[in-house]
């Protein structure tokens, strides 16, 4: 059901890459509440995803884009104020990635080079979005930043590897821009920590479906899908959270404030072993 929740909005949304993404979802949502918007990706995600398909059933125009590269993001940003005839109101930065990760690297056996890579797309791409953004001015007064976070910034989840530093950086430019973002243009930016999801970046995960089942075990709510996170993103892109900002929100069910619950219990005596 559509409330005409953004109806008049315009926005950027980058990283949707398939239908799995999260962005995907949001592109979706966004569209229904009556939004106008670009979308930004990679030149490799263009060619390896169906952006194309978004873009038609949605209207929008695709700017590819490296997020790390700030002459990228001048172009996605002066040619979505081109398209869509002036400021933004709201932007969504869905991106991760770790060659890490990707590489089976453990923790403890970092590759420095891809630690470099990790913390610059997936957070510095944040910082330098913002920035841009700032410096040519491209945000209306009350817009509204998002971009998506994980609880393995305040918890270690064994596999999430540099990711979680990542995330930890990622809320806490939220935090730093947010001030000064909402001192000097009433800007809200806010970060939303999200439940385990089967995405392309998600299935990176070392042990996905073990994590997703655990936290579906452990969560009073069972795990947000990507479905829940898209509602989630239109209410803060919406005039009904105005005074929403430099918070980082947990949507995961209830996960993040539960130690032990019955489910995970019923499985865990199911196998008792000796803690080492
Ligand atoms: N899936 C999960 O379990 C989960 C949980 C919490 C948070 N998140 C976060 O949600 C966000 C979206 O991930 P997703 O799960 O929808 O997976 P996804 O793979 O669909 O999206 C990740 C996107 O990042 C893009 N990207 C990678 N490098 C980039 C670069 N240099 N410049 C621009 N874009 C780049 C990819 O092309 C892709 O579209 C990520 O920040 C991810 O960490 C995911």
């Amino acid at each position: 059901m559509a409330f005409n929740l953004l109806k008049g909005k315009k926005g950027i949304i980058f990283g949707a890459l398939n239908d799995m993404s999260i962005a995907w979802k949001v592109a979706e949502k966004a569209h229904e509440e009556g939004a106008e918007f670009t979308l930004s990706n990679t030149p490799v995600a263009l060619r390896l995803g169906n952006l194309d398909e978004l873009s038609e059933k949605t209207g929008s125009m695709i700017i590819p884009a490296d997020a790390t590269s700030v002459e990228d993001l001048e172009e996605v940003f002066e040619k979505s104020m081109e398209k869509l005839g002036g400021k933004i109101d709201f932007l969504l930065h869905s991106i991760g990635m770790s060659p890490n990760v990707r590489k089976g690297l453990t923790y403890d056996a970092l590759d420095y080079k891809n630690f470099h890579k990790t913390l610059d797309i997936s957070s510095l791409s944040f910082h330098k979005i913002l920035q841009v953004a700032r410096k040519l001015d491209a945000i209306n007064e009350w817009g509204s930043v998002v971009a998506l976070s994980y609880v393995a910034a305040q918890r270690t989840l064994y596999g999430y590897n540099d990711m979680a530093d990542a995330k930890a950086l990622l809320e806490s430019i939220a935090r730093s821009f947010g001030y000064i973002y909402g001192r000097d243009k009433k800007i809200r930016v806010n970060t939303i920590s999200q439940s385990p999801t089967r995405t392309t970046a998600g299935s990176g995960v070392k042990g996905i479906d073990t994590l997703i089942d655990f936290t579906e075990r452990m969560s009073p709510l069972c795990n947000a899908d990507a479905e829940d996170c898209a509602n989630y993103c239109v209410t803060l892109f919406s005039d009904l959270t105005r005074k929403v900002t430099m918070q980082n929100l947990f949507h995961d069910g209830g996960f993040s404030s539960m130690g032990m619950s019955m489910r995970a219990i019923k499985q865990y005596n199911k196998s008792f072993e000796e803690c080492p």
